[in-house]
């Protein structure tokens, strides 16, 4: 019989599930969708019974699909940074706080404090306790649902969810344990003192394997619920902002990946940690148990454009392959249009939730076309000034692999080879997104490929845009009028969210 992997990420908006053959090639892949609740301003939940409903479906769909094989192992991706909170009979308690949940930044500054401030956060974690980690969450779970909190016996993330209901097991692995913010990246361990330092019970932190040991295996339950057969090896997994990365490809020293999705993600695979200086990047480890990975993530990229497609058209929107047809009737540099996209905030390079958007040197000559040009342009400026922190690291930029649903648009990839000056490329299975990188790992798990630079070959290129010198130069020259905006504009900012006209 064929033998296989399947990968399956628990996204914020749906379950995909991925079947891929040993040489990395897909065979077969579904998605399940799944509602997001929004109880309050700024609070984001979901019920972990619709990741596993959603999961059932997409395996069920991608398996028959695929025809008969043997799975020889599962590897699960998720949403990073959601708490969902469990009880001794592992029960879930409340729904699941997401990654893009606001409510906790007293928490977060709290668990700063404690620490010993933020260079003493860095000492043990390497990263900041960025709004939106899991621990500022348990914080906030503490001081608000004390009742519930007291009956918390555990606590997992989305996709390690996933792996209980399939297993039995509760457990976890690096990436996204380094995403909780209570995680020593350098040594790979829980930051135990952190942990006493902010009370919380040690017993509270899931046992936390590397991402491509086999953590589990499928229970008679699991098996039961998914048409899996009893016994099927399921690898740690991983985080899907960090598992994409090995998906497209980006493994090896100078290899960045950037994913436009509603976010804008900027990565890079390390062979070491390095120092996060201030916290502003986002630094966890890999997949692969000799590497590490720096990020930075802006909230605003897809997220801009959609913003702009609802609001241009606001009845009957065309698809976005016209609409970036229609920017291309704009020059580089849209005429002297700026636009800084902070339309969510900002996580990176300015952690600032009070930042906003602007367009900045609009005239009565700019039309349409120049506008969606400087949103597309602000977001890969974006890209480029998360890079600027990136640099000093020894971080450089000697290819980009581009993924996330703007990597589609060729005009989009060209602005980052003129901004990066290297050539940009999409590669092979990127565009399944994290269940791609899931399978990959799961495949590291069995021992399908020896290491992770094997496993990553596996993405060839699939196009290639090259930098474009006078293009490249105007762009060069926006971006460093881009990159005084947001210090000109940051008080303006301050006041404008003090005054909360948003009501
Ligand atoms: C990463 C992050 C998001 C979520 C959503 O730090 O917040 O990428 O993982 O998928």
């Amino acid at each position: 019989m064929t033998q296989a992997l399947l990968g399956i990420d628990i996204g914020t908006s749906g379950c995909k599930a991925l079947v891929l053959k040993l040489d990395g090639t897909p065979i077969a892949s579904a998605t399940a969708t799944y509602p997001l609740d929004r109880p309050r301003p700024g609070w984001t939940e979901q019920d972990p019974a619709l990741w596993v409903d959603g999961a059932r479906k997409a395996v069920a769909e991608a398996l028959a699909a695929a025809g008969p094989l043997e799975i020889l192992c599962i590897g699960l991706s998720g949403q990073m940074h959601g708490l969902v909170a469990l009880d001794a009979g592992h029960k879930v308690l409340r729904p699941a706080i997401l990654w893009n949940d606001q409510r906790n930044g007293a928490q977060c500054a709290t668990i700063t404090e404690r620490a010993g401030g933020l260079e003493a956060l860095l000492g043990a974690t390497n990263n900041r306790m960025l709004i939106g980690y899991t621990g500022g969450k348990i914080l906030w779970m503490r001081q608000n649902e004390p009742e519930l909190f007291a009956r918390m016996t555990c606590f997992l993330n989305p996709k390690d969810y996933l792996r209980l209901v399939l297993s039995g097991e509760v457990a976890t692995e690096v990436s996204d344990a380094s995403g909780t913010g209570l995680f020593d990246t350098r040594r790979r361990i829980w930051a135990r003192e952190l942990t006493e330092r902010i009370g919380l019970d040690p017993a509270l932190l899931p046992p936390c394997f590397e991402s491509s040991t086999i953590s589990a295996r499928v229970s008679a339950t699991g098996a039961g619920l998914f048409g899996l057969p009893e016994g099927t090896p399921i690898a740690g997994g991983g985080g899907d902002s960090v598992i994409q990365t090995i998906g497209s490809g980006v493994i090896a020293p100078g290899e960045l990946q950037t994913t436009i999705g509603t976010a804008g993600i900027l990565a890079a695979a390390l062979d070491a940690p390095v120092d996060n200086p201030d916290g502003r990047l986002q630094v966890f480890c890999n997949v692969a148990p000799d590497k590490w990975h720096c990020m930075g993530v802006s909230l605003n990229a897809g997220g801009a454009m959609s913003w702009l497609r609802d609001t241009l058209w606001a009845d009957g929107a065309p698809d976005y392959e016209r609409i970036v047809a229609e920017a291309a009737a704009s020059p580089a540099g849209a005429r002297g249009l700026l636009f800084l996209p902070y339309l969510y905030g900002e996580r990176c390079p300015h952690p600032d939730p009070a930042a906003r958007a602007a367009f900045v040197g609009l005239t009565a000559r700019h039309g349409r076309a120049d506008m969606i040009r400087s949103v597309m342009e602000g977001v890969a400026f974006a890209f480029a000034d998360m890079h600027r922190l990136m640099e000093p690291l020894g971080i450089p930029a000697r290819l980009v692999k581009a993924s996330g649903g703007g990597a589609r648009a060729p005009l989009w990839r060209q602005m980052q080879a003129d901004l990066f000056g290297c050539d940009v490329v999409t590669t092979q299975g990127a565009a399944e997104g994290a269940a791609y990188g899931a399978a990959l790992v799961a495949g590291l798990g069995v021992g399908v490929w020896p290491d992770a630079d094997k496993a990553a070959a596996a993405c060839r290129p699939l196009t290639r845009e090259h930098p474009d010198g006078p293009t490249g130069e105007r762009m060069q020259a926006m971006l460093e009028l881009y990159r005084g905006l947001y210090p000109a504009l940051s008080r303006s900012f301050d006041a404008l969210a003090a005054m909360d006209m948003q009501a």
